[in-house]
């Protein structure tokens, strides 16, 4: 099927209201996510995707990760060392070291050895380095890593409020980490499936749309090594990972996009980040969505600006991958008005989450489906088979913005 008809629509949307206030337990292999939300002083939010974007486009080159203090990033506790000190880290799929060290000082214990090694990640607009551990590391009660390869920061920049990154992006983004060399570092999930306490190389993400600022209750649940059916709707549709570069490095995939009945691009490459904030489109797709929507940019949010009866002409904005159509409602596309303050806004304005990717078509790198998207979809992010899935969840269609 190419389209997802109304009537399975509406199905899917009077299951997610009966699952919508439905709380579970978090299952063993799971771990919570907070999130972590920063004003983008002297920037727009959207001039900080960009800057990580840029940084990744750079590809597989030396030195080209993303940044990583986005607006709204998501964060995990997650334990070092036995007995295991708690670290606060940022969840990214678009870098792979973990490390820790940016706030609270690494506290070693009998289980902690140097590697002798040195460790350096540069992200764009922020970086760190130093030595790299052997260490036990604690996700769960049930998820501990005996020897997990972490970093330990010795100088680190632009990691306000976090002690450092649980990175899950594809392995081969270590890189040129490790003493400047080709050495590869294991992430964690990796090491999990090494040691055989999931049955496959997998992590799957959900989140719920987020309105308020920091109040620390859990907003998300990253699953290893299997997905947690309490958390998405109807199938989970799996795509291999995109062979074109530069998204192949990442977890990128291809896809479409139509707003209402207009065709905004076809069958191009991108990628999906927890990363990134906003949904970023090149510039060409970008502008022909800025048209359709009527939206006006404004300085102080770098955003679009759209008034109430934009509003409500709103037509879906829908992203194909694979066989499935995943809808970004009205209510999706725009910045949850609590948080106008946040980024610069007025109360009571409206602005749009997708934004301008900074590039042209055609670089292999279209578009980011960043936190905007995934806390509409559940998210599975499978190394063992290459491929990227996606879900209908209970907020898919949420007003909550
Ligand atoms: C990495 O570099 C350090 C310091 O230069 C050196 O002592 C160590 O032997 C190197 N390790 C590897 C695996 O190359
Ligand atoms: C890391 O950040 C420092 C401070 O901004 C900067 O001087 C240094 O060049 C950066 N290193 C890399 C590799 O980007
Ligand atoms: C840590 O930083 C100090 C001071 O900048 C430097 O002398 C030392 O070599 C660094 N150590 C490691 C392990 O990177
Ligand atoms: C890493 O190695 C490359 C050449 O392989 C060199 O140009 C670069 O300066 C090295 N970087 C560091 C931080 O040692
Ligand atoms: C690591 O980088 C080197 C180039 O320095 C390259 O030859 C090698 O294929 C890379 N390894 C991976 C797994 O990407
Ligand atoms: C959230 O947690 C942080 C650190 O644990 C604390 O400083 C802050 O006051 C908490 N915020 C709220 C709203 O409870
Ligand atoms: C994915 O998109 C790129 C354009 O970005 C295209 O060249 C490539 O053929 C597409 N791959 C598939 C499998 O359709
Ligand atoms: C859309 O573009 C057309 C021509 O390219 C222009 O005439 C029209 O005013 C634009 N509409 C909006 C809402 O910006
Ligand atoms: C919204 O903006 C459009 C385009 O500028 C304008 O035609 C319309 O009158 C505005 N509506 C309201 C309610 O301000």
């Amino acid at each position: 099927m190419s389209m997802l008809p109304t009537k399975s629509l509406l199905s899917l949307l009077s299951i997610a209201v009966s699952l919508g206030v439905s709380v579970t337990a978090t299952p063993p292999s799971s771990l919570e996510l907070f999130t972590r939300m920063v004003p983008p002083k002297g920037r727009t939010m959207a001039d900080i995707d960009r800057t990580r974007i840029t940084a990744m486009m750079g590809g597989d080159k030396k030195s080209s990760f993303p940044v990583v203090d986005a607006t709204v990033t998501y964060t995990a506790n997650v334990g070092v060392g036995n007995p295991p000190t708690t670290y606060q880290l940022l969840i990214d799929t678009g870098s792979s070291n973990t490390w820790v060290g940016a706030g609270k000082p690494y506290h070693q214990t009998s289980t902690s050895k140097s590697t002798g090694q040195n460790v350096a990640v540069s992200y764009g607009s922020g970086n760190f380095s130093g030595r790299e551990f052997i260490d036990e590391v604690t996700l769960s009660p049930e998820l501990v890593i005996k020897s997990q390869s972490i970093g330990v920061a010795n100088f680190s920049e632009g990691f306000e409020g976090v002690d450092g990154i649980l990175g899950v992006g594809p392995t081969d983004l270590t890189n040129h980490t490790i003493n400047n060399s080709s050495l590869l570092v294991p992430t964690v999930t990796d090491n999990l499936y090494k040691q055989g306490s999931i049955p496959i190389d997998l992590v799957s993400i959900a989140f719920a749309p987020t309105t308020v600022e920091n109040d620390n209750t859990t907003v998300g649940l990253m699953t290893f090594g299997g997905t947690d059916s309490t958390r998405f709707i109807g199938d989970i549709e799996y795509v291999p990972i995109t062979q074109t570069p530069v998204s192949s490095h990442f977890w990128g995939l291809n896809q479409s996009a139509t707003y209402g009945s207009t065709t905004l691009f076809n069958n191009k490459a991108g990628i999906v980040d927890t990363g990134t904030t906003l949904v970023l489109l090149a510039t060409e797709y970008f502008n022909a969505y800025a048209n359709l929507t009527g939206g006006k940019m404004n300085d102080a949010t770098g955003l679009l600006e759209i008034n109430k009866s934009q509003y409500q002409n709103l037509q879906t904005l829908n992203f194909q991958i694979g066989n499935t159509v995943y809808p970004l409602s009205q209510n999706a596309q725009i910045w949850p008005r609590a948080l106008n303050n946040l980024i610069g806004g007025q109360d009571g304005s409206i602005f749009l989450i997708v934004s301008d990717l900074g590039e042209a078509p055609g670089t292999g790198f279209d578009f980011v489906d960043g936190f905007a998207f995934l806390q509409r979809f559940y998210s599975v992010f499978d190394t063992t088979n290459k491929q990227i899935g996606l879900a209908f969840t209970p907020d898919t269609f949420a007003l909550s913005n």
